[in-house]
């Protein structure tokens, strides 16, 4: 099998990461692939905010686990009151991705391009989730005031978000795949 095959079947959501920071060489590559996905009419309108540091990583997360705790979904709010909760799972690096709304396919663009990090990530042994209650989050109006903090060009709406760091558990298995999602017309 070729080795894109085999990241490709190899790339997992990992939801455990250890608290060392990938290496800047690792990111760029990272970013490099995010660059490099296809994009309708190709926009490339994303804009990756690349965030490591732990102050603004926290500040984030309380976002969120406020919008979580108010949110009425007794799930949700009941994971939020773990005091260890993390939406990105501690993950060292969190990589937002905005995009321009006014092209013809922001979400789909934002989200191949999330996709593509996450096969270059796997690639280097580093882990990957979506995390996509940052998303919900952070369009709010009560969020607005920190969009520039985390350098989101203005008037660009955030589509995906994904957690990156050292795996700090094996990979799980993965998903049994659905049967009968594949029709040939030949
Ligand atoms: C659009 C989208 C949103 C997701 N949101 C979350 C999320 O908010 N939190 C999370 O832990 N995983 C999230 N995931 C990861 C999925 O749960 C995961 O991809 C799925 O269970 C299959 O597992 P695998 O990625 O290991 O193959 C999301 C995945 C996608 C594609």
């Amino acid at each position: 099998m070729n080795e894109t095959m085999k990241t490709i079947l190899n790339r997992r959501s990992f939801r455990a990461y250890k608290p060392e920071q990938i290496k800047d060489q690792e990111l760029q590559t990272i970013l490099e692939a995010g660059k490099f996905a296809p994009s309708g009419m190709n926009t490339q309108p994303w804009h990756f905010s690349v965030i490591q540091n732990k102050d603004v990583l926290n500040k984030i997360n309380g976002i969120v686990k406020e919008g979580l705790l108010k949110s009425g979904n007794p799930q949700m709010a009941g994971r939020a009151k773990d005091e260890n909760f993390s939406i990105f799972y501690h993950a060292p690096t969190l990589i937002i991705v905005s995009a321009d709304p006014k092209v013809p396919t922001p979400q789909f663009d934002s989200a191949i391009a999330l996709s593509y990090m996450f096969l270059a990530a796997a690639s280097l042994d580093i882990g990957s989730c979506w995390i996509q209650a940052i998303s919900v989050a952070f369009n709010s109006e009560s969020a607005k005031p920190m969009l520039k903090e985390l350098a989101i060009p203005e008037g660009y709406t955030i589509y995906s978000a994904g957690a990156f760091g050292y795996p700090a558990v094996e990979a799980p298995a993965p998903a049994p795949r659905k049967e009968g999602t594949v029709s040939f017309i030949k």
